[in-house]
């Protein structure tokens, strides 16, 4: 079953108190306001900093459709790489999700579609869910190559997997131009590469799965422009990143079906 998500991608962001404080703040929210009785029944999941995934697990225990994720994983299960986090550290936190291939990934640390279907490999081996981003850059937009980079980076990226493991897997699409900047794609934007996206989920691996698939849209989703775009028939929900860093805005988003 396709389930609506509002996710929140901390980034590089809150230290370890700053991060428990606000995961308590919106886990106090969502015990007032069940996310069952709210419009859309979002599930909710929070993209830490590593070292906040052990304390936010704790945080969230109990909370219905509430989650834990880290940002990035290694592409080995184990070994001599120093510095690295792997699938089942994460796992062992109490997480259950990992992100894959966000744009800031790819072109600060140049992690290319192949490193990122190991990532997604791994990741799944260790029983966690992948939320694998896609998105292109404005150039590739204006030169009218969106819908290309978009079909490549999941073909290379996502569309290895079985149909069991694509099951548990979460696309999100981030314009790269809308990451950030205050420019949000318009809701006929996104909707149009949702759908392509749904189409392309369709071509690999039929109709009920796509039907099924979960399609998050990010890049300067906040409180104001986030129900507009949630509207859209192929929009599943959001991946936040610098609302969902102050619990007001990220649980007004919650709120946004
Ligand atoms: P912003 O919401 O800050 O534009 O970030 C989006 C994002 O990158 C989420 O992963």
């Amino acid at each position: 079953m396709k389930k609506n998500i509002v996710a929140g991608n901390w980034k590089m962001n809150m230290n370890l108190d700053e991060g428990k404080k606000l995961a308590e703040e919106v886990s106090g929210m969502i015990r007032k306001k069940p996310l069952k009785a709210i419009n859309g029944s979002p599930d909710v999941i929070f993209f830490t900093p590593f070292i906040h995934l052990v304390d936010v697990s704790k945080i969230i225990e109990g909370l219905d459709g509430v989650g834990v994720g880290a940002q990035n994983c290694y592409s080995k299960p184990s070994g001599a790489f120093t510095g690295e986090v792997s699938a089942s550290m994460i796992k062992s936190t109490g997480a259950g999700h990992v992100l894959v291939g966000h744009s800031e990934r790819r072109s600060l640390f140049n992690e290319n579609n192949k490193m990122l279907a190991a990532k997604a490999s791994v990741a799944v081996e260790n029983g966690l869910n992948v939320v694998f981003c896609c998105g292109e850059t404005l150039e590739e937009r204006e030169n009218s190559r969106h819908f290309d980079v978009v079909r490549n980076q999941l073909r290379e990226g996502l569309f290895w997997m079985d149909n069991k493991s694509f099951s548990n897997a979460v696309i999100a699409y981030e314009p790269v131009w809308a990451i950030g900047t205050g420019v949000t794609a318009s809701p006929e934007q996104a909707q149009e590469m949702h759908a392509f996206i749904r189409d392309l989920v369709n071509e690999k691996y039929g109709n009920q799965i796509a039907q099924d698939t979960t399609i998050l849209y990010g890049g300067s989703c906040n409180p104001k422009n986030a129900n507009q775009l949630f509207q859209q028939e192929d929009v599943d929900g959001g991946l936040v990143g610098g609302a969902s860093l102050k619990a007001g805005d990220f649980f007004k988003i919650i709120q946004s079906f």
